[in-house]
């Protein structure tokens, strides 16, 4: 059976030891200015995987004692009620992040939602603004999973300086900005897609493996360089014995295992970091909003 060779990378652990760290400076915070930050998590529609989300988003932030704020709308809010909501909480100085879950039903154009969002208190990270300071090295919010994700690897590797860095996926969410962060990192990166040429080789090449591409066990143990150390943001729903699901990762991970360095298991590897990281930047936010940083 399997007999992993790397090191599993604990997201778990690492990222409730992370709220701890915040939960005591929001706590030295209200002590010292006698308020906390503020997040605002708005929801449209009823997709259940995203209920899920929202509801553990708002469930963290207040455990980390900080002011949650959760608004749910049916999904026939007009997109013009959406941006109202947005304007309002833009001006709400209770409120140091704003963030709007995705998917959005198919009438709401989510560029134009995101563009609406204070960029300040953008932490998704996900406005053009906020894109473009992390592709200049400015001082911007950046996107949640990819932040987990280099705090892992900062973790497991400390300096990265000229390691080949392979990124599998390009979305906004997480491909490009993770690719900007192994750059800044100083890492020589590739990011490579659905219609790249030979992508087993290009993986081959990683010292750094990132896989974003949503397909489940995608990628092979063949595709490993020996001592890589592999990152698996995939979270895929497949169906298991029993008629049951099961969560998998875009890695197949017991083949991986045998060769890679270190690598993170699916679950209990990005997952937890992602919220852990959302928190972090609404610390971030409230700082800077309130020139504390
Ligand atoms: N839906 C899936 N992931 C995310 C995320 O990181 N942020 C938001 N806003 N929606 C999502």
């Amino acid at each position: 059976m399997t007999d992993p060779s790397a090191r599993l990378i604990d997201g778990k652990a690492f990222a409730a030891s992370l709220r701890q760290s915040i939960a005591t400076e929001v706590g030295r915070l209200k002590d010292r200015l006698g308020t906390v930050p503020g997040l605002a998590v708005l929801m449209v529609g009823d997709d259940p995987a995203s209920d899920v989300y929202v509801r553990n988003k708002a469930r963290q932030t207040a455990e980390c004692g900080m002011k949650s704020v959760e608004r749910r709308f049916a999904a026939s809010l007009t997109e013009t009620d959406l941006l109202e909501e947005i304007a309002r909480l833009n001006d709400d100085p209770t409120i140091h992040g704003i963030l709007v879950q995705l998917p959005l039903p198919a009438h709401i154009n989510a560029d134009r939602v995101i563009a609406a969002i204070r960029p300040d208190k953008d932490v998704d990270g996900f406005h053009p603004v906020n894109a473009g300071l992390l592709a200049t090295g400015g001082k911007g919010l950046v996107p949640c999973t990819p932040l987990g994700c280099l705090l892992l690897l900062r973790d497991v590797l400390g300096d990265m300086t000229g390691l080949q860095a392979v990124v599998v996926g390009r979305s906004n969410i997480v491909g490009k900005p993770m690719a900007q962060l192994l750059l800044q990192e100083s890492c020589t990166v590739t990011v490579a897609h659905s219609r790249t040429r030979d992508l087993p080789a290009i993986c081959r090449q990683a010292d750094i493996l990132v896989a974003a591409v949503g397909r489940p066990a995608m990628i092979r143990g063949d595709w490993i360089k020996p001592g890589a150390t592999v990152i698996d943001v995939g979270i895929n729903r497949i169906a298991a014995e029993g008629g049951k699901t099961r969560l998998t990762g875009d890695v197949a991970f017991d083949e991986a295992a045998r060769v890679a360095g270190a690598i993170t298991p699916v679950p209990g590897g990005v997952g937890p970091m992602t919220i852990a990281c959302l928190l972090r930047n609404t610390l971030t936010a409230f700082a800077r909003i309130n020139n504390q940083d």
